[in-house]
């Protein structure tokens, strides 16, 4: 017999209290209405305006597939491929990471040293993912353009995507390569959030982290600095002559990073904090 969209949803909810994800009721609730309405491809809101709607056996079969991916972990994000960040909606597919809010830290120290400045402006995203960085920035001022890079295609792919559901098309364009090695001309930024974990630490992520994010977008080597080292002595000939750069690091890695940028000769090297107070991102100029 097929569930009503309420049976379904007490359905959902007590599955997700029973299971070891340790939910309050009230979570439980919010996480099955959000998946049911993803289901319907509806507003969380209609759930109430047809509570004795029956669903059909493949949206009941479709529901509880999700519901059995919550119960094994999978994040919500990554089961409605959805993302919040900067306050703008982003797809992601299974070659993109899940932005993290710690990498808005990037987009708030931009624009802090952007201010007043209204001529035209060029953009760099190294490892551009769901293309979250540009296009946030892009958002925000107006009379940017920007190009986004990632060794991955599909999430290339899902960038382009992600920039024309913002209406962003016209000033972002997302190629696949391998960092800089396919540029060329100047940029007034340079805005990258590489992989930085040491491999050997991957296996002990937190299993939502190490099983549904890209390896690819994880990984930074030995000791999870390979892409600065690889990247920093490349910035120089891509900034414009007031050009700055900004990378995200982890949180123990801002005195190897900054000595990266030392030893190329970059000037007025500074590190942010996040909002744990955790060194997340160095600033470096030409
Ligand atoms: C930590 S993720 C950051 C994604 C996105 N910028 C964000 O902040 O959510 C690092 C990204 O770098 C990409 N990447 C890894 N190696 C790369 C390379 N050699 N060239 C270009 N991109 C690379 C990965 O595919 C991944 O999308």
């Amino acid at each position: 017999m097929n569930l009503t969209l309420e049976q379904a949803l007490s359905f959902g909810q007590e599955t997700l209290l029973a299971s070891s994800l340790e939910l309050s009721p009230a979570e439980a609730f919010k996480k099955a209405r959000l998946l049911l309405a993803h289901v319907l491809k509806k507003d969380p809101s209609y759930l109430y305006g047809f509570s004795e709607r029956v669903l059909s056996a493949q949206e009941q079969t479709l529901f509880k597939d999700l519901i059995l991916k919550a119960i094994q972990g999978m994040p919500l994000s990554r089961i409605l491929e959805q993302r919040e960040f900067w306050s703008l909606p982003f797809s992601l597919n299974v070659a993109t990471l899940d932005p993290r809010p710690d990498s808005e830290v990037i987009l708030d120290v931009a624009l802090n040293l952007l201010k007043g400045h209204n001529t035209s402006l060029r953009i760099l995203d190294l490892g551009t993912g769901s293309g979250c960085l540009l296009l946030s920035l892009l958002h925000m001022l107006p009379n940017a353009e920007g190009v986004g890079v990632d060794l991955s295609f599909k999430a290339a792919l899902c960038a382009r995507q992600n920039a024309f559901n913002l209406d962003l098309s016209q000033r972002a364009s997302f190629i696949q390569g391998s960092w800089t090695e396919a540029l060329s001309g100047k940029f007034d930024l340079i805005v990258s959030n590489p992989p930085y974990i040491p491999t050997s630490e991957i296996p002990h992520l937190d299993p939502s982290v190490r099983l549904f994010d890209p390896f690819l977008a994880l990984d930074g080597g030995i000791d999870g600095l390979d892409p600065y080292r690889n990247l920093i002595p490349k910035f120089k000939d891509l900034l414009s002559p007031k050009g700055f750069v900004l990378v995200e690091i982890g949180s123990t890695q801002s005195f190897d990073v900054e000595k990266i940028f030392q030893a190329e000769n970059f000037q007025n090297i500074m590190c942010y904090q996040d909002i744990e107070r955790r060194p997340r991102v160095i600033s470096a100029y030409v």
